[in-house]
């Protein structure tokens, strides 16, 4: 009986694919009932309100005041470079600026380099235009000492000192996910440090860098988020410590955006599993689901709010020697590139 209805919803299911995948309309219908998206959608609308409300407001690190010094910064270094630009939101970003600054909450070195840009601007720029004027005359107003030398656009220094590094390829091809662990072998807190400040050295849209990392090595925690993930069935219980790596929907206001909290935090978190095993750790990338029970429930462990979302969990510890990896044979060029096709 249980497996004839299984094979009754299988069927259906079927049907319901082949009918509702034909065309937009029908593929509203089919997610109507269905509960795949409804965290991720809250969750999205939630950041977008959220960046509405807040964008100009006092928080640690200003997603629109990153982005636009970053529109400013592309302006700097456009060639020709226009004599006036970035009239239309030049206002905006001194407005936020000027927010931020007031705030002891503010990042130093994101205000160090926003102020650095913005004088830059101001002095390359034609101050012919309203906007400009007044800009200028409110960055003039605000009382703005940076605790760090220029962060303006620079030139290329051309090609790097360091020899083609083998050391480099060695470690990419070293690295392997490990999911037996020595005991007790977590990071200290002080190369998490190190290893996510190199992590956030990669690239991300508009340099937002709208992710977060959450390192957990505290038993008690550690047990109540490994109980969450599938894909740590037999092996949960000899990791050491994990990365929770966290987007956040509230540095985006436009639903267009909503899938770079997964690319940006991806990049940087391939950066993170390398910057682990040069520090000779050992990492293993643990699915996080699109569920929206398992989302609720992690969300409420780690207490987030709803505009930020685990995007995936990273094992990390020492291996141990007498453990298994599998061989992982990886695609080559010959299967996964073409040229100019
Ligand atoms: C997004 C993602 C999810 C993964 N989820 C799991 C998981 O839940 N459990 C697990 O044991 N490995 C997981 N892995 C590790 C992959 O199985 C592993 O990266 C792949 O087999 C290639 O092997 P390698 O990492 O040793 O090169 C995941 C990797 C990625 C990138």
């Amino acid at each position: 009986m249980k497996h004839k209805l299984s094979k009754l919803k299988l069927t259906c299911k079927r049907f319901l694919l082949n009918v509702c995948s034909f065309n937009f309309i029908l593929a509203k219908f089919y997610f109507l009932f269905s509960r795949s998206y409804t965290f991720e959608q809250t969750a999205l609308l939630s950041g977008l309100r959220r960046f509405n409300l807040i964008a100009k407001k006092k928080r640690q690190s200003n997603s629109l005041l990153r982005r636009n010094i970053h529109r400013l910064e592309k302006g700097l270094i456009m060639q020709p470079r226009k004599p006036e630009f970035a009239t239309d939101y030049i206002e905006e970003t001194v407005e936020t600026f000027k927010e931020c600054s007031s705030s002891s909450q503010s990042s130093v070195s994101e205000l160090d380099w926003a102020f650095s840009v913005l004088t830059e601007y101001f002095r390359v720029v034609k101050l012919e235009h309203k906007k400009i004027q007044s800009s200028l005359k409110l960055f003039q107003s605000i009382n703005y000492l940076p605790k760090s030398s220029s962060k303006i656009p620079y030139l290329h220094k051309g090609k790097s000192d360091l020899k083609h590094s083998s050391e480099f390829e060695e470690l990419v091809y070293k690295r392997a996910s490990v999911r037996w662990f020595e005991k007790n072998s977590s990071p200290s807190i002080d190369i998490v440090k190190r290893v996510v400040d190199i992590s956030l050295q990669a690239p991300s849209a508009c340099n937002r860098q709208s992710f977060e990392y959450r390192f957990v090595d505290n038993k008690d925690l550690l047990a109540k988020l490994l109980k969450l993930p599938g894909g740590v069935t037999g092996f949960a219980d000899n990791i050491p410590s994990l990365m929770v790596v966290i987007g956040d929907y509230s540095g985006y206001y436009l639903e267009r955006d909503r899938h770079l909290i997964y690319i940006d935090a991806s990049l940087s978190s391939m950066m993170l599993l390398l910057a682990f095993e040069n520090f000779g750790f050992n990492t293993c990338v643990l699915n996080w689901p699109e569920n929206d029970k398992k989302n609720k429930e992690i969300n409420s462990i780690l207490n987030l709010p709803t505009y930020k979302r685990v995007i995936m969990l990273v094992a990390v510890g020492k291996a141990d020697c007498s453990g298994g990896v599998p061989y992982s044979q990886k695609k080559d060029s010959s299967t996964s590139l073409t040229v100019n096709e």
